[in-house]
């Protein structure tokens, strides 16, 4: 090794020991006669100290170190006079007798610093420098630790990791493939993975039993703050079991996760029927950190000549504990953001009970305050309260009401990124019904077996039938989803007809699968997590790509490689591809 020890391990426990450290210069002080550089390593910082007094030759060479010079620097230890307790190096320093430029540096397109100068396009273009800062550094250390701990799990509960092809034909996850043309097979294309479904399947049918990888998954799709065109898996399935075994498993290794990794206990993990999930929160990832439940008041509010409740399918709201001192502009704040295109609400209508207990509302030409008071009541509302509401169409005004209450969680302080709220989703619907394609689609995917009582409505109302599906969420996020799946011919041929698919199109994509169900396939079920999802929760961060060592920006580019990049006319060729290379 070029070095005896890491810029973070040093203390007054090593004094008068000689040490080579090896590092990038962070910075230099020059005071006249004692040069001081910060060194810094992945492990820390350590203060190399030259002085004048003992070589003028190398506090000379110290003062033209420039930022980012990496160098090799040997001395003793010595106790540091000015000590600084930011830093477990901070006792001491080293005294510098020996120095060696290993390479040079430009000057750094933004400083590497925890607080950087630099802006998101241009760390994402020197993602490399990026990388060297302590803050993104830590992410991938949370990371590596989450992917340890994951395979000690899985391996104390007989998991195999078992690699699957990363070449393959569609998977209908709902997203577009991407394709990768064949050369050997003109006009032919492979898919990249969105998940290794159908390889996992098959691998029970394998008679593995237990299956598990971290695997890179592909989807062609928009971008969010939560979704990367190449993301990160643990796929996991499990021959021989019911969904209870299942949940009970993954609750263990997000147990396990929490312990080893955030050093939190999770005791309670709730389940919660998709029906209420969004009955009461509008969403199928409801954010359980904080209550504010809905509350519908179709029966108390219709009828009364308010048109806007009267021709409404749903009129629902949430009380905002302690907000009735909202002020004017506070309250068009939130009608603006609910009707914002995104969203799409056409207004807000409030009450408040103020600390007086008088009641206030902006539909008071419609109800009177005797009325009000049942509102208030059906909110369970004390004075002091807001409680805010919205009418319209069923889905809708759900989605709009989450929305508006995450809104209000946020700005009353109630989603604290150090605070953890994981719970199941049960019971999804098997399908969901595709206004523009006037269809069913697969509400989890494809394989996903109906809730046994549930079969016969296969036939007669399919849009009643409930899957054995799951989701893990945690603080509102989708971490992870599965099911128990058909192992059966006829009932996967079933589905396949009920999604649209003609005989000869469900056998051609998943011939193979159906095929391989008639040689003793077994009962089996699994989920997958959404690595990065679940390291950026635990970073505490708001975008996945915190979390990735080389991301993609919102245009789905790498724009440090300038990927992705158009190809020469020789390749495009070779693949037997006719278009004009840009
Ligand atoms: P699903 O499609 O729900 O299920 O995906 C599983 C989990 O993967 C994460 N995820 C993503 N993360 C980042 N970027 C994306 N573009 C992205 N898409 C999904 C989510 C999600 O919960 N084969 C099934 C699993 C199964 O049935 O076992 C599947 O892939 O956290």
């Amino acid at each position: 090794m070029l070095r005896s020890h890491t810029c973070g391990e040093l203390s007054s426990k090593n004094l008068n020991e000689t040490v080579t450290l090896c590092g990038w210069v962070q910075k230099s002080r020059d005071l006249g006669g004692m040069t001081f550089i910060d060194l810094r390593d992945r492990y820390g910082i350590t203060q190399l100290v030259f002085n004048m007094e003992e070589s003028a030759e190398l506090c000379e060479a110290a003062r033209k170190l420039g930022r980012e010079f990496v160098i090799k620097a040997t001395g003793k230890v010595i106790e540091r006079s000015n000590k600084n307790n930011k830093i477990p190096t901070g006792d001491i320093e080293i005294s510098i007798s020996d120095l060696e430029i290993l390479n040079s540096s430009k000057v750094t397109p933004f400083i590497i610093e925890d607080d950087t100068d630099g802006g998101d396009e241009l760390r994402a273009k020197y993602r490399y420098l990026d990388l060297r800062r302590n803050v993104v550094r830590k992410n991938l250390e949370l990371r590596h630790k989450m992917g340890q701990e994951t395979r000690k799990y899985m391996d104390a509960q007989n998991f195999i990791e078992v690699e699957t092809p990363v070449l393959i034909k569609s998977t209908p996850e709902g997203a577009r493939d991407f394709v990768v043309p064949s050369r050997m097979n003109q006009s032919e294309f492979y898919a990249l993975p969105q998940s290794p479904q159908t390889f996992k399947q098959l691998l029970m049918i394998s008679g593995f039993d237990r299956y598990f990888q971290i695997v890179k998954c592909f989807r062609d799709e928009d971008l969010r703050a939560d979704r990367q065109p190449e993301f990160t898996q643990i796929d996991c399935e499990m021959s021989f079991v019911t969904q209870e075994d299942i949940l009970n498993m993954f609750e263990g290794l997000a147990k396990h996760l929490f312990q080893s990794v955030k050093g939190v206990e999770i005791i309670d993990f709730p389940r919660m029927t998709y029906a209420d999930a969004m009955k009461f929160y509008g969403s199928d990832k409801p954010d359980t950190r904080f209550d504010m439940k809905f509350v519908e008041l179709n029966s108390i509010v219709k009828g009364k000549e308010f048109k806007v409740f009267d021709d409404a399918e749903i009129v629902i709201g949430i009380n905002a504990n302690n907000c009735a001192s909202y002020t004017r502009k506070q309250i068009d704040e939130l009608t603006d953001f609910i009707k914002r295109p995104q969203i799409g609400a056409t207004g807000l209508i409030y009450l408040r009970y103020n600390e007086d207990g008088s009641l206030k509302s902006s539909v008071d030409k419609f109800y009177s305050e005797e009325e009000l008071k049942n509102w208030a009541i059906a909110f369970d509302a004390k004075p002091g309260d807001l409680i805010l509401v919205l009418a319209g169409n069923t889905d809708k005004t759900r989605k709009a009401l989450s929305e508006l209450r995450l809104e209000m969680g946020n700005r009353m302080g109630l989603r604290n990124k150090n605070v953890f709220a994981p719970l199941w989703v049960l019971d999804f619907p098997l399908l969901e019904w595709d206004e523009n394609a006037n269809r069913y689609h697969a509400m989890h995917h494809p394989f996903t077996s109906p809730k046994p009582e549930d079969i016969a409505l296969l036939k007669t109302n399919p849009g009643l039938v409930r899957a054995n599906a799951y989701d893990m969420v945690i603080n509102g996020t989708e971490i992870g989803g599965g099911s128990i799946r058909i192992h059966n011919k006829a009932l996967q041929a079933e589905m396949f007809e009920l999604l649209g698919f003609s005989k000869e199109e469900a056998q051609k994509q998943f011939g193979f699968l159906m095929d391989a169900f008639e040689y003793g396939a077994p009962p089996h079920g699994g989920i997958a997590f959404g690595f990065d999802r679940w390291c950026s929760l635990f970073a505490e961060l708001d975008s996945i790509r915190d979390v990735i060592a080389f991301p993609k920006n919102n245009a789905g580019r790498d724009v440090m490689i300038d990927s992705p990049s158009s190809i020469s006319q020789e390749q495009l060729k070779e693949l037997g591809i006719n278009v004009n290379a840009k």
